[in-house]
């Protein structure tokens, strides 16, 4: 017997194809060009979601009259309303998450976009925008519909940040929080072959559409090794809070890190496949988040203590190090947003880098298509 031939398990370090939107480096995290330090400085994320989509950084007139497009674009078909309006019954009464439900409201604007069955570069980016602009519509109303409480309309006055946040909580945000919210979605926004986006260049590499590659993309960021990751994050330090008490005892955090550790425990938000000596993303928001957190108060400073022992004991006994998703757990808490609900907000960022990649595949495309190792029984007849 021919012994298989070797494969790389999960595509480690495999160069998969190229691109031009992002690049993922030990020593730096750059889109198209831009380092993501300058951009969370001075760069606002319709600043980058236009950089990303149409492939440069925009001119004042051109950032204005994308703005524009997008707080037109923001109101979502009456159907995919009256199927959020059933958000409250399928979270509460029956098996669905904010995720499964963002997916469906996906895919069903696919069924009544007019550019739905084009894949020209001008339908891909129409659809582009228009889902950038739609996305936190679909998560504010179902957020309000898991709440029991009238729709809340899009503000056309507001950011994408700020109307992400008014339309979750029905108020309006301070500057402070809409900064945070703003410079957390320029992290998000794009990270070259990561398991999300492969998707979507995988399903827009067969030459179906836009929307059909973003449902994929939304189910496949929705697990905890990725982009689940922030919503697991928080509950790992909710479970650590409940095991260890409201002080931050350091001798007992340690030991719950210790039983973690001997239970081979994944501990979430921490580790990546590229960065390994650190998630250039996340000291970035941890800064920001524990800003947050003093402006709010002892309880959430007391939540970004117990974060950075964690951190602390990880880095010095595993030396494995933070990724974005962990100070975005304890970040997003501080601002009150609901658990559930920050998985979907990555969506609401990380909408730009996928179309993107579907329209860099679209424009140069190839089936990827490639091989397994078979490992299965020899060849054998069905009489036997
Ligand atoms: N907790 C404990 N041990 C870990 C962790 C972790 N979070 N991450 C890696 N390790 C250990 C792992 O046990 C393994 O040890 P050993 O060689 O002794 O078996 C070693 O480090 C290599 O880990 P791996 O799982 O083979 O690494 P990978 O490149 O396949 O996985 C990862 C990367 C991100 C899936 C993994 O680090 C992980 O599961 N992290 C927790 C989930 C998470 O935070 N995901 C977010 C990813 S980044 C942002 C995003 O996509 O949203």
């Amino acid at each position: 017997m021919t012994s298989a031939p070797t494969h790389a398990k999960g595509l480690e370090g495999v160069i998969a194809g190229e691109t031009e939107i992002c690049n993922v480096e030990q020593s730096a995290l750059i889109y198209r060009g831009y380092e993501i330090a300058d951009l969370a400085e001075n760069a606002s994320f319709e600043e980058v979601a236009y950089l990303l989509l149409v492939g440069r950084k925009p001119s004042a007139s051109e950032l204005e009259s994308f703005e524009n497009e997008l707080k037109s674009e923001r109101s979502i078909p009456d159907s995919v309303r009256s199927f959020l309006k059933t958000s409250g019954d399928l979270v509460h009464h029956h098996s669905a998450v904010p995720m499964d439900l963002l997916r469906t409201g996906v895919s069903m604007l696919a069924h009544l976009d007019p550019d739905c069955q084009d894949n020209s570069p001008e339908a891909n980016l129409r659809k582009s925008k228009r889902l950038l602009a739609k996305i936190p519509t679909i998560i504010g109303h179902m957020q309000n519909a898991i709440d029991a409480r009238d729709f809340i309309e899009p503000d056309s006055s507001l950011s994408h940040a700020a109307n992400l946040l008014w339309m979750m909580t029905g108020e309006k945000p301070s500057d402070e929080a809409v900064k945070v919210m703003d410079v957390s979605l320029v992290l998000y926004a794009e990270h070259d072959y990561n398991a999300s986006t492969f998707t979507s260049r995988v399903i827009a590499g067969t030459l179906s559409d836009l929307h059909g590659a973003v449902t994929g993309a939304i189910a496949a960021l929705k697990g905890p090794l990725h982009g689940g990751a922030n919503e697991a994050a928080m509950e790992m330090l909710a479970e650590i809070r409940a095991d260890i008490g409201h002080e931050n005892d350091n001798a007992k955090i340690h030991a719950w890190m210790e039983k973690a550790f001997a239970d081979k425990r994944k501990l979430m938000g921490f580790g990546h496949r590229v960065y390994k000596n650190g998630d250039h993303r996340a000291p970035i928001l941890h800064g920001l988040g524990r800003k947050a957190a003093e402006a709010r108060g002892e309880e959430f400073v007391k939540l970004f203590d117990l974060g950075e022992e964690v951190q602390r004991i990880m880095e010095t006994e595993k030396n494995i190090f933070p990724n974005v998703d962990f100070p975005c757990g304890m970040t997003y808490y501080t601002m009150g947003i609901p658990v559930p609900q920050y998985t979907p907000i990555f969506v609401a960022s990380r909408i730009t880098g996928w179309c993107a990649h579907i329209m860099e595949q679209h424009a140069n495309n190839r089936l990827i298509r490639p091989r397994a190792a078979y490992v299965g029984p020899a060849t054998r007849n069905w009489n036997d």
